[in-house]
């Protein structure tokens, strides 16, 4: 039996207590966050949990095997280095860290103390989206010419306001792109690799009095394959809906899909594959865990990660490729501060 302490239990919570919860393998030994009271709906359906609001108590506790790390992107660093030194296997929500170099230091603490750490990139365990790599990797597309990615989503005033941390640059790290866009450009680093040149530009239009960070980001690349891409992720519009829409196209096809309702039939336009058949080989149930539009994709990462402590063999989705998406973010900021963007400052 492998034990574990949850840190952060806020919005994402249920996404990963869920899976531990069920888990034959798990125990959840302690449930943690500063404001103890928020992990009374947790601690209330298990019988063998404590609960606490400092993080040391859960690294100084011998049986615990593994963390899992729920918190504010800015303390994402300081908490899995703690645990890493205490001897704790790690699972870190996205972003990793704001900084790359703490990411890089983070993955050469864990090699080094013969640990595992993973970040949250649950949409790389989505067998549709796993399908659609894989064509486009085979070649299907011939050659690639194009990345397209818009997100289209709206934060409401008291996502903002009630929250300690949403749209406050020294603890989000950014907005539209580190928070809500994580996931599109990591799926679109996947299919396509890192680009070798990034342009960006950034603005606040939405939520002026209530945000330092970017609501509205552009970005415009050149990836190593020669391909073009272009992200255009908004979190000001009106309605909170998710609209994620990433389309590939090459000389020989085009692919367009939507990230965050992967259950709805992607446009396949490529000579020769017929992509219903493929997807009736996919199983997937599409519950409801969580808030909705976070999806269901965590349980399939967070076994992985299980199973690989318990196999003693490296997790499906390694570290570094969170690293090179950290490493993304960071530049695309540095190009739209270089652009004129500025972090604002609200009181
Ligand atoms: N993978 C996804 O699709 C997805 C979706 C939503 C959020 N997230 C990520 O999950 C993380 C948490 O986001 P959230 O929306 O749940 O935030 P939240 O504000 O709802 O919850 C964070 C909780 O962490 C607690 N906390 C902060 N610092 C702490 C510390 N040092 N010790 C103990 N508790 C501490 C806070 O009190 C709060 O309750 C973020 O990194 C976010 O980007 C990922």
């Amino acid at each position: 039996m492998l034990h574990c302490g949850i840190i952060g239990c806020g919005r994402i919570c249920p996404n990963h207590f869920v899976t531990l919860n069920q888990h034959p393998d798990v125990a959840i030994r302690w449930l943690c966050d500063l404001q103890v009271h928020n992990t009374a709906p947790f601690a209330n359906s298990l019988s063998n949990v404590r609960t606490t609001p400092s993080a040391d108590d859960v690294f100084k506790d011998p049986s615990v095997d593994f963390v899992n790390i729920l918190t504010d992107h800015a303390s994402h660093y300081l908490l899995a280095k703690q645990a890493l030194l205490a001897g704790k296997h790690v699972i870190v929500e996205k972003p990793f860290t704001i900084e790359p170099e703490h990411a890089r230091e983070l993955v050469a603490l864990a090699t080094a103390n013969r640990l595992k750490i993973i970040c949250i990139s649950q949409h790389r365990f989505d067998p549709m989206i796993n399908q659609i790599r894989a064509l486009v990797q085979k070649g299907k597309l011939g050659t690639l010419l194009q990345i397209n990615g818009r997100l289209l989503c709206g934060r409401s005033t008291e996502y903002y306001s009630e929250s300690y941390w949403h749209g406050r640059s020294a603890i989000d790290g950014g907005s539209a792109l580190i928070n809500q866009g994580y996931h599109m450009l990591d799926i679109i680093l996947s299919m396509a690799g890192i680009p070798a040149k990034l342009n960006a530009y950034a603005a606040r239009r939405a939520h002026v009095d209530l945000i330092e960070t970017e609501d509205t980001i552009s970005l415009q690349c050149v990836f190593n394959n020669g391909a073009l891409g272009s992200l255009n992720i908004t979190s000001g519009y009106a309605k909170e809906e998710w609209n994620a829409e990433i389309e590939m196209v090459g000389t020989d096809g085009r692919i367009v899909f939507d990230l965050h309702s992967p259950h709805q039939p992607p446009v396949i336009d490529v000579q020769g594959v017929n992509f219903s058949e493929i997807m009736q080989t996919v199983t997937r149930t599409y519950q409801k865990v969580g808030i909705g539009y976070y999806g269901d994709l965590h349980d399939l990462q967070i076994k992985d990660f299980i199973s690989s402590l318990i196999e003693d063999r490296s997790p499906a989705f390694l570290p570094q490729h969170a690293v090179d998406t950290v490493t993304v973010i960071h530049q695309a900021y540095a190009s739209a501060h270089r652009n004129g963007f500025a972090w604002g400052s609200i009181s």
